[in-house]
């Protein structure tokens, strides 16, 4: 199996390239189910679960093509597509299920396998089948596949979430694409990769509008268009970088961001001491004199991203004073931390608060990765720990980083991948 050997105490400087957002690229593939007509979809990254998605797309008959060098697939759905989404590709990438709304929204009928917890919750999805229910579909779990049937297909309606989902906001805007009518969605999540799937869905025809900060009006539509569409980029992977070079007094500028949808983030590592200059189309870090402690809470957008908390908590190893992170999004998102303690971090955890004490150094150690972003948390406590680290278990990290050795190589890191 792979891993990652880092030798630390290397400046992370010079400039960095962005890729564009896993989180977007998900959503917006599973929705190409929806239409008949050509759909183009620019600045993929090359990780894990995009090709696990295309390989779902394709298992169910879309044709694709897949120009990895120009980072850019063309999906083509001529013929009718199968309705059942196997366990064997959903197991390891959970976004599958945004499969089954526009599945069920187009046939009538899909058979979906139950995404499984993970490392950071249980991950349930009942949001998202009981608002299927809402809009008439019959829905029943048996053997860990959601069998849904709409035989009258979906009829639009007025849903409010009952908390604030990501994937169910998205899973049932695709539904309503094609439901029979007006759908009105209320209390939606409004990540910028939400955004990015309502512009994708309006270039193909979709009627949306959104009418109010988390509020969607769709109506659903028969007639779809061909259309291109360029990912956002990946604020996620931005702000690994802004701590990557943190942590090692760098001087790093991160290209192809748009630094507005990423205010929550920037303004926390400036309140720790960092230099953020913002220009159009790119950030420059750098870093002044000692870092300070911060307390931390987990949001949905646009508030302060869980998918960023295990990263900022190592920048917080190195602060002056005590830290907190309260960890609001999922319930057991702090696996990252019996790693670091391993390499000698002082951390408390109490229900769903950690309390990181600062200026405490980092030695190297052999570490596992247990998901996506506890994967990224050790490799950037790697990268600034006395002598050798070693990650293993990194196909989580390859989930969703498009070769982030390569890129932190460029910037100065000594990291290798040992195969
Ligand atoms: C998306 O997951 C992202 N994944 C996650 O990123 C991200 O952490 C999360 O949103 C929050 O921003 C993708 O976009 C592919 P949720 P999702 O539904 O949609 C609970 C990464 O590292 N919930 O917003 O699964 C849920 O358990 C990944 O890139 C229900 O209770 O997240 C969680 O506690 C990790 N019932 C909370 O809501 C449901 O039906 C937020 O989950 C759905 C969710």
């Amino acid at each position: 199996m792979e891993k990652l050997k880092i030798t630390g105490g290397k400046k992370i400087s010079g400039t960095v390239e962005v890729s564009g957002s896993k989180n977007s690229t998900l959503p917006i593939l599973a929705s190409t189910i929806l239409t008949n007509k050509k759909t183009v979809i620019k600045n993929i990254p090359l990780v894990r679960d995009v090709k696990t998605m295309i390989d779902l797309l394709s298992v169910i008959g879309s044709s694709i093509k897949f120009n990895k060098k120009e980072k850019k697939i063309e999906i083509f759905n001529k013929k009718k597509l199968k309705t059942f989404a196997p366990y064997y590709l959903l197991k390891t990438m959970r976004a599958g299920v945004l499969v089954l709304g526009p599945l069920l929204a187009k046939y009538g009928v899909a058979k979906v396998s139950l995404p499984g917890g993970c490392a950071i919750g249980t991950r349930p999805v009942d949001i998202h089948l009981k608002a299927l229910e809402k809009m008439g579909a019959k829905i029943k779990i048996k053997n860990g596949y959601i069998i849904a049937s709409a035989k009258k297909g979906l009829i639009g309606c007025k849903i409010k979430f009952p908390k604030i989902s990501v994937g169910a906001t998205e899973n049932i805007i695709i539904a309503a694409c094609l439901a029979k009518g007006k759908t009105k969605l209320i209390n939606c999540a409004y990540e910028p990769e939400v955004k990015d799937l309502v512009e994708f869905l309006k270039k193909i025809g979709c009627k949306i509008k959104w009418v109010g900060l988390r509020s969607l009006d769709i109506e659903g539509v028969k007639k779809f268009k061909a259309a291109s569409h360029e990912v956002v980029f990946d604020r996620i992977e931005a702000g690994t970088f802004i701590v990557a070079s943190a942590l090692t007094n760098g001087k790093l500028k991160i290209k192809n961001i748009n630094h507005k949808i990423m205010s929550a983030e920037i303004n926390s590592f400036k309140e720790m001491g960092l230099k953020i200059l913002k220009k159009r189309k790119y950030i420059v870090v750098s870093h002044s004199k000692k870092i300070k402690s911060i307390n931390i809470s987990t949001k949905p957008y646009p508030g302060f991203p869980t998918d960023l908390q295990a990263q900022i908590m190592v920048l917080m190893t190195k602060a002056n004073g005590v830290s907190t992170i309260k960890e609001n999004v999922f319930e057991n998102r702090f696996m990252h931390i019996p790693e670091l303690r391993r390499m000698g971090a002082e951390i408390e955890i109490k229900g769903n608060t950690a309390k990181i004490f600062g200026n405490v150094k980092l030695n190297g150690a052999e570490l596992t990765a247990t998901d996506l972003r506890a994967s990224a948390c050790l490799v950037l406590a790697g990268l600034v720990a006395t002598k050798k680290t070693i990650v293993h278990r990194i196909y989580h990290l390859d989930r969703g980083y498009e070769e982030i050795e390569k890129k932190l190589f460029k910037c100065g890191a000594k990291i290798k991948r040992l195969r």
